[in-house]
């Protein structure tokens, strides 16, 4: 069961049966450790609507004949270019053929800019993902709220993706009371370094998790985890 990250908050699973990603963002990502041409999913799922998000949704989705999964108004744009979707709402959970997927609360916005006008597509999210023993959870780009201790305590977390990036997102200190609220067994900082308003120490940020008493991961986009060695 392998978690590659593919740079800014682009996720790819392999669970040996079935392949999904999340937030795929690979065109025009500087960081980018895959080519979108070469993604093979069955499933794109998106916390939310801004570009560096869903940047490579439609192509992923169109090539593979995958599925992609949303908030409503999310999953209804891309309903609206002729895709397969599945659109969903906070909190609600769904079974899919690799595991279980929920959407939890984020605090962010959601848009995409059509003629120079922002089109607003719903609530920003995090989505909780349990495959088959391990649980993985990416929580969009969300600012720092006291609810993430909620999602922390009602799920055991095996890895945590979490935004340090700042300026959009939590920045590293705010990124590091959430990690420790949100007490996964790992956490692997995303959402930094791919442009310049995001500048961050990863290895730094996961040294300041380590003295937290939490184990940390700055992956370099391209490299993996193994959830079953974890
Ligand atoms: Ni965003
Ligand atoms: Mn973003």
């Amino acid at each position: 069961m392998k978690m590659t990250f593919l740079g800014h908050s682009t996720v790819h699973v392999d669970t040996g049966n079935h392949k999904f990603i999340i937030d795929p963002f690979l065109t025009g990502n500087p960081l980018a450790a895959a080519s979108a041409e070469d993604i093979k999913v069955d499933y794109v799922l998106l916390t939310h609507g801004h570009s560096d998000h869903i940047g490579d949704a439609e192509l992923i989705a169109r090539r593979n004949g995958a599925t992609i999964i949303g908030i409503v108004e999310l999953a209804n744009y891309f309903t609206s270019l002729g895709l397969k979707t599945i659109g969903m709402n906070l909190g609600g959970s769904l079974k899919l053929p690799f595991g279980t997927i929920k959407f939890t609360p984020a605090l962010h916005t959601s848009s995409i800019t059509k003629d120079g006008v922002n089109l607003y597509l719903g609530a920003p999210a995090g989505i909780l993902v349990q495959l088959n023993g391990h649980s993985l959870y990416h929580a969009g780009d969300t600012a720092l709220f006291s609810d993430l201790k909620l999602i922390g305590d009602r799920h055991p977390i095996d890895v945590a993706l979490i935004p340090i990036g700042d300026f959009f997102t939590m920045g590293p200190d705010d990124a590091l009371l959430a990690a420790q609220w949100i007490h996964a067994k790992h956490t692997v900082p995303i959402h930094y370094n791919t442009f310049p308003p995001i500048e961050q120490n990863g290895e730094e940020f996961v040294n300041k998790l380590q003295q937290a008493g939490l184990k940390g991961h700055a992956l370099k986009p391209g490299e993996s985890l193994d959830l079953t060695e974890l």
